[in-house]
């Protein structure tokens, strides 16, 4: 697309240059997603009630919510699927691709250049989507992003078994944040 915009020189030093970036930065991709993988586990471990969140598509056709724990069934899909599958393709294909001293052979490198393409073009989709549902999609996500935290109508609204464990004091809640209404951390 960019192409016949900007001309083939812009292009190719552009290109170079995200090619470097790319190199740099796959390996912090790979340690990033290994503490974001053991930070959100426990979260997202399979209930049984998942099972009614996906049986009614999380309220999307209903137009109610279902209650979820901290991360509904959808969130934890995601994390399954994308966070941990996909990462795990990406960052063995990007390895190799990366390091083409661990005695692979070609072959092996135009594969891992093949389903590592696929895969990012299966990652940047779902992350468009993921972006639409973390800004304009579900009121009230992306102010919890920003401040890391949500009111408690809100979890209430949309993740109710994690409300009631919080509110249950099983779940360790830090003080109210600062000049806030009474709210949960995400
Ligand atoms: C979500 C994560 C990632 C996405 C979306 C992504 C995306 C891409 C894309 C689109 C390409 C170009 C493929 C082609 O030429 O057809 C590429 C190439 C490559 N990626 Fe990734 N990548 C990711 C993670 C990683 C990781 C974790 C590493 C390494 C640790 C890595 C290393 C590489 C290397 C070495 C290349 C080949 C660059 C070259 O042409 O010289 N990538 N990546």
């Amino acid at each position: 697309m960019l192409l016949p915009v900007i001309g083939y020189t812009l292009f190719a030093w552009l290109t170079m240059l995200m090619k470097y970036l790319h190199n740099f930065i796959g390996p912090l991709f790979i340690v990033s997603t290994l503490f974001f993988v053991v930070l959100y586990l426990k979260d997202n471990l399979p209930k049984l009630y998942d099972l009614e969140w996906l049986a009614k598509a999380g309220g999307l056709v209903s137009g109610k919510h279902v209650p979820s724990g901290r991360f509904n069934a959808g969130e934890k899909s995601w994390f399954w699927l994308g966070v941990v599958g996909l990462g795990v393709v990406m960052s063995v294909t990007g390895v190799i691709l990366l390091f083409p001293n661990f005695e692979q052979v070609r072959t092996t490198m135009q594969q891992a250049n093949i389903v590592h393409g696929a895969g990012a073009i299966v990652f940047i989709v779902m992350s468009f989507g993921h972006i639409y549902m973390g800004t304009l999609g579900v009121e009230g996500a992306y102010q919890s992003m920003r401040t890391g935290y949500v009111d408690e109508v809100w979890a209430k609204e949309h993740h109710e078994y994690w409300y009631n464990d919080v509110k249950a004091g099983k779940v360790a809640q830090p003080a109210t944040p600062p000049g806030g209404a009474p709210q949960v951390q995400v």
